[in-house]
């Protein structure tokens, strides 16, 4: 008999499919009544979840036999770790395989707030062209950007912006000494020194809000935002309002509070882009967090240790 597993959202259809030779599937996304089909699944050893609806408590309850989640992404701020924890289920995520294109799209956000490459385009398409000049734009050489959380992804960003002539800080937990750029306790103060910050922490509870009014005012009027973590870092009032103010010079964002709503004020503003929260969402990278799904799933029931358990 196949292990069974509940699978929570979509994945690419090679991932299902790889899933389906190896395993009995409920596919929960597709369930027009949830408690019925958990009721079904009741012997389901795991969870496949992706990084946006993650697992509560309720869903793990739901399934006393619960072994093991397996993340499709590397955030897993949406699993409740401590009930994982105290079920004895492991958890298992992505990591390093989408780093460099989470990465990659940092640094698109940093190249398109600062030198308007989706407000030029929208200027041509909108025939302004022909009116006159675009007015110009910023450039990065010789900026001085901080990053929030110098993890994998983190370190990735620092090391393109610095490719791009920036000069790199950093702030999170903990100094790191395996590695040399300035390190910065107060996030504030980093900001104050600083004129592009980078998020690129976990999300979660830890680090809810760590961008707050304070943060905002501090990065200035020629300050830029770049998030690409979790919406529930920055205090989205508050950047809204520093935008609006002009007290921010512009944001690039990936990530929001409450997705997919993202507050309309930012619609109209020529200095924000908005992404749908695609930073993993390349064909190859998807592969690839798929890939690892499966294999996660596979070792473990299997008998061996899951790959790329979370610590
Ligand atoms: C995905 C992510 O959006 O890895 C993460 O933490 O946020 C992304 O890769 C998501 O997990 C895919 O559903």
């Amino acid at each position: 008999m196949k292990p069974e597993i509940v699978m929570v959202g979509p994945m690419m259809p090679h991932v299902v499919a790889a899933l389906d030779q190896d395993f009995q599937i409920h596919r929960l996304w597709e369930a027009p009544d949830a408690g019925a089909l958990l009721g079904k699944a009741a012997a389901a050893r795991g969870i496949a979840t992706t990084g946006d609806l993650g697992a509560d408590a309720a869903l793990m309850d739901a399934l006393p036999k619960l072994e093991i989640v397996a993340c499709y992404g590397v955030g897993v701020d949406a699993i409740d770790l401590t009930h994982a924890a105290k079920r004895g289920v492991t958890v298992t995520n992505t990591p390093d395989v989408l780093t460099d294109d989470v990465a990659n799209l940092a640094v698109g956000l940093m190249l398109d707030v600062t030198r308007g490459i989706s407000a030029a385009d929208r200027f041509v398409r909108r025939g302004d062209w022909l009116k006159g000049p675009m007015p110009l734009s910023r450039s990065l050489v010789g900026w001085r950007v901080g990053i929030l959380g110098l993890g994998r992804i983190g370190l990735a960003i620092a090391r393109r912006a610095e490719a791009l002539g920036c000069t790199i800080c950093y702030h999170g937990r903990r100094r790191r000494e395996d590695l040399s750029y300035p390190y910065y306790e107060d996030l504030a103060a980093m900001a104050r020194d600083c004129r592009l910050l980078v998020v690129s922490c976990p999300g979660g509870q830890g680090t809810r809000h760590l961008v707050n009014a304070e943060v905002l005012a501090a990065l200035g009027p020629e300050g830029v935002l770049i998030n690409i973590a979790r919406g529930s870092v920055v205090d989205e009032p508050a950047l809204v309002s520093a935008l609006e103010a002009g007290t921010l010079g512009g944001a690039g964002l990936d990530v929001f509070e409450a997705e997919p709503r993202v507050p309309e004020a930012l619609f109209a503003m020529e200095n924000v882009v908005l992404q749908p929260h695609l930073g993993s969402a390349t064909v190859e990278t998807r592969h690839a967090m798929g890939d690892l799904v499966v294999e996660n799933l596979r070792a473990h029931f299997n008998g061996k240790p899951a790959p790329t358990p979370v610590k």
